[in-house]
């Protein structure tokens, strides 16, 4: 595996993976990586020809300090990880290479990037917008590969690419879980073995929504049971939870009308940051 930080090697190696006609995948990670990562970086082996995973911390789509000093990162463990899974490139850029200066120019990723984990942490997806732009400017890749966990986030990137006419293919990948249902994530490290018992239980929620749903008239009785079992968890506190259709990721009151559905939560348990979704209606 070749490991490049600086723009020349990276355009030689893109220019000779173009010149044999290889399929370039992107795999976009901020590192501290787990087997949710290892499945897109799988999925891009399956999709494409040549695998390319960036690691980047992205200081803008962090809204607090202390979250992104706190973030974690191990370079070292992660890049072995990427050479066992047969990664053919990785893109560890510094700060200094992706925002030499402070950015002058700010986009506005629209309605979908103000709500849910957009009202938040707010500048979040400003953030995310932007570094996932600069990533596809300089890479340039056929494919992109991102998790459906982070659910918002995959919408999002969906309509940049089709606004901004990207030629890329987007593949969404489903959520990695624990045994006990808990969503993989880089965040979990900071749990204690009891906390993770209690943020399993963000998951036995959704799974029971998504078997009762349609006994339901309103998603506001839905959300009501939902978060009276919540309120049971101990430990646990819900930040949102919300019921959306999937391609405007807007906000539904029905639950009758057949579209597609998806529930996004996200919660507290230790003061660490978790969010999750399930599929209603696909
Ligand atoms: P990060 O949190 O490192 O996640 C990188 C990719 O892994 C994202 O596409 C995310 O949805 C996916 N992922 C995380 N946990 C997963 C799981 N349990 N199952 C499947 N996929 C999972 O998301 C980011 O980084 C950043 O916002 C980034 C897109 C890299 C921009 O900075």
């Amino acid at each position: 595996m070749l490991s490049v930080n600086e723009l020349t090697s990276l355009e030689e190696e893109l220019s000779k993976a173009s010149k044999k006609g290889l399929k370039i995948g992107l795999v976009p990670t901020m590192g501290a990586l787990h087997d949710g990562h290892m499945e897109l970086i799988k999925q891009a082996h399956l999709h494409s020809d040549y695998v390319i995973v960036s690691i980047f911390i992205n200081p803008l789509q962090f809204n607090q300090a202390e979250d992104f000093i706190n973030y974690p990162s191990n370079l070292l463990k992660d890049s072995n990880k990427l050479k066992n899974a047969g990664v053919d490139l990785l893109f560890n850029p510094d700060a200094k290479l992706i925002y030499p200066k402070e950015p002058a120019v700010k986009i506005d990723f629209g309605v979908i990037s103000h709500k849910l984990e957009g009202a938040f942490r707010l500048g979040h997806f400003e953030g995310v917008g932007l570094v996932v732009m600069k990533l596809f400017n300089l890479i340039k890749p056929n494919v992109a590969f991102f998790g459906l966990k982070d659910l918002q986030q995959f919408i999002l990137i969906k309509h940049i690419i089709k606004e901004f006419s990207y030629p890329i293919k987007l593949q969404g990948v489903i959520t990695v879980r624990e045994k006990n249902g808990l969503a993989l994530s880089s965040r979990n490290a900071h749990l204690s073995p009891s906390g993770i018992k209690i943020a399993a239980q963000i998951y036995k929620g959704l799974i029971w929504a998504k078997n009762n749903f349609e006994t339901f008239k309103s998603t506001d009785e839905l959300k009501v049971q939902l978060n009276d079992f919540y309120k049971k968890q101990e430990g646990l506190s819900i930040e949102y939870c919300e019921v959306l259709n999937l391609n405007k990721f807007k906000p539904l009151k029905s639950l009758k009308n057949g579209k597609k559905t998806a529930l996004c939560i996200a919660a507290y348990v230790e003061g660490v940051r978790l969010i999750d979704n399930i599929f209603l209606r696909e």
